[in-house]
């Protein structure tokens, strides 16, 4: 197990923002919408896996997609977020009968409290596009091939789309007007970010995005890479 590393933006999880954030989702027709959205390329990514049985839902926040992940009966879920707030949550606001079928632990995507090869797919949204710098990206994606035996569903930010490039010319003048920018959300470049998964041992098998073209939202779906092993 790595060490686990520590993101300014994982302490802002507290009670309220746990709440704020799983009622976020729910309020409004854009937000309902691309929930909605979400939900159906969550749904992609997981027959792209071939319907894994035993998932880890990391970070699940407070279980957002458990109504997609749990559509299968033959799914087993562990769900797993670094916040105990967005864990409490989750136990508040699904019912008992779900809560039943979902095994809760409170651990770091960075060193994940599980041993090897333990589940079949690890299921990582809206986690990646918080992390900056790509050693510590690698740092999770390393941790995601440890644990995971065979597929990694990953959402992140994308570049190659519109919004990438707004966002790249309102980033720019932010860093004319000086330091202050506070963001906490970055756009990976896709060539960068798809060499990483392939040094974490991935191989990548597919992916969809959110609003081809438009927006920066990409679900990958990425196969353990099994090394050739000559023939003795
Ligand atoms: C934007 S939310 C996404 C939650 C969920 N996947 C969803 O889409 O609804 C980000 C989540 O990452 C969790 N988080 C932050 N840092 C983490 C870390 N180092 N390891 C695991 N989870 C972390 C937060 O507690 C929060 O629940």
């Amino acid at each position: 197990m790595n060490t686990p590393i520590s993101l300014p933006f994982s302490a802002k999880y507290n009670r309220t923002h746990a709440e704020a954030y799983w009622q976020k989702h729910r309020k409004g027709l854009p937000r309902k919408l691309s929930n909605w959205r979400e939900q159906q390329l969550a749904g992609w990514a997981l027959a792209q896996a071939n319907q894994p049985e035993r998932v880890l839902d990391l970070p699940c926040g407070a279980g957002r997609f458990w109504p997609t992940l749990l559509a299968n009966d033959q799914r087993s879920l562990i769900a797993a977020d670094n916040a105990a707030a967005m864990l409490d949550v989750a136990q508040q606001v699904h019912s008992p009968q779900t809560l039943a079928r979902v095994q809760l632990l409170q651990t770091s995507a960075f060193a994940i409290n599980l041993p090897d090869n333990h589940v079949d797919s690890i299921f990582c949204m809206r986690l990646l596009h918080h992390i900056e710098s790509n050693d510590h990206r690698l740092a999770l994606l390393k941790e995601c091939r440890r644990v995971t035996r065979d597929s990694l569903i990953i959402s992140l930010w994308v570049d190659g789309n519109i919004k990438a490039k707004r966002r790249e010319r309102t980033e720019a003048r932010r860093a004319v007007r000086g330091p202050g920018s506070n963001s906490n959300r970055f756009v990976a470049r896709r060539n960068e970010i798809e060499g990483l998964f392939v040094a974490a041992g991935f191989t990548l098998h597919s992916y969809k995005d959110f609003l081809p073209g438009y927006a920066m939202w990409r679900v990958y779906v990425l196969r353990v890479a099994h090394q050739y092993e000559p023939l003795s």
